[in-house]
């Protein structure tokens, strides 16, 4: 069974926290706004749709729980709560699309004057709960297209080596993963030789959390320092890169974890297709391009440090920006929910 890094039971949420994996597994209550806001901005929890996951069943529980006057008492806390929610972190955009969603519900059902106050509250906060099972099947319908893509490209019943960055697990979405539901439909086919997994400094999300889903799944797999991509691409005969995403431009730059674009620049060097693998929720059909994409920067202490031990010098300056913009024309694909999208199809999607 896969890792739950979301538990929403009984109007009770809980998440896993990712700050003490991979020694503990310890869950950590989120009773309402406040508390989904922290733990998405000290990064318990992590991974673009398991933020808005998180962030959307916060105000859920909290609605859940909380009295109000009229359908405009409750239109205006939940349009308030959910700008608040999008602050937590800024670069990942399904949260932003999910609370502009939202809104527009609740906007809808306020101004329908056969809708009572209860039915609002019950109607929207059902919708929220349809999130978690809706980005499940997602992720298998990414996985599914993704195997096939990448298998379309090998000869005969070949296995395929696999590279990826970062953690786009079952601990990064309701549970299956996006680019780690390419790799674990891949293993599914018994046509996954081997995954490559990078440790991904600062935060380790690949040596904690990649790496602990993995060996949890039983898959063959192997952990890399991220200055080492290289020498892989140029030793290992690696079939395919498969990444997340925190947002797609229109034009299908992609922001991703720090280091992406380094990998995706060796991929072009060494002829290894470079897949982005996202549910639409990630696609920011708003902006034409990257250079749009506001890029988070974390406490260097996240650099400094690894837990409490300090490992860099005293007195260093730091630069720490979580996420990397790889242009469009480094992507071979991306692999969504609704098929394969080459990155000049995106802009005709949404923009034709
Ligand atoms: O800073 P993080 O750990 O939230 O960054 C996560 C990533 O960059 C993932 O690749 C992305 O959110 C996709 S998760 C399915």
């Amino acid at each position: 069974m896969s890792l739950r890094a979301i538990k929403y039971e009984a109007n009770t949420l809980e998440i896993l926290d990712q700050l003490l994996l991979p020694a503990q597994s310890k869950y950590v209550q989120v009773k309402g706004v406040e508390d989904g806001w922290k733990v998405i901005n000290k990064m318990q929890v992590r991974g673009a749709p398991a933020i808005a996951i998180v962030g959307c069943l916060s105000l859920a529980v909290e609605l859940q729980n909380g009295n109000h006057d009229s359908k405009k008492d409750l239109r205006q806390d939940i349009e308030g709560k959910l700008n608040y929610l999008v602050s937590s972190r800024p670069t990942a955009v399904n949260m932003k699309i999910a609370a502009d969603e939202l809104i527009s519900l609740a906007n809808t059902l306020c101004e329908d004057e056969a809708v009572t106050l209860e039915t609002m509250k019950s109607n929207f906060i059902s919708t929220i709960e349809d999130m978690l099972n809706k980005d499940i099947a997602d992720n298998k319908a990414i996985g599914n297209y993704g195997a096939q893509e990448i298998l379309s490209h090998v000869p005969g019943d070949n296995l395929v080596r696999i590279l990826t960055h970062c953690n786009t697990g079952s601990l990064a979405t309701a549970g299956y993963g996006t680019a780690l539901g390419v790799i674990r439909r891949l293993n599914e086919l018994k046509r996954l030789e081997h995954v490559y997994c990078t440790e991904t400094r600062p935060y380790n999300q690949g040596a904690r959390l990649t790496a602990y889903e993995l060996v949890h799944e039983k898959i063959p797999a192997t952990l890399i320092v991220d200055s080492m991509v290289a020498a892989l691409m140029k030793t290992r005969n690696i079939s395919a890169v498969v990444v997340g995403a925190d947002r797609v431009a229109g034009n299908g730059d992609t922001a991703n974890k720090i280091g992406t674009y380094q990998i995706a620049v060796l991929a072009k060097y060494h002829n290894v297709p470079f897949y982005v693998a996202a549910p639409f929720t990630s696609i920011d059909t708003k902006i034409l391009s990257g250079d749009h994409i506001v890029i988070e920067e974390r406490p260097e202490h996240e650099m400094t440090h690894v837990g409490e031990h300090r490992i860099a010098a005293k007195g260093i300056g730091c630069w720490n920006p979580a996420f990397d913009v790889t242009p469009a024309n480094l992507i071979a694909g991306i692999i969504t929910e609704k098929g394969i999208f080459r990155p000049p199809e995106i802009r005709k999607e949404f923009f034709v």
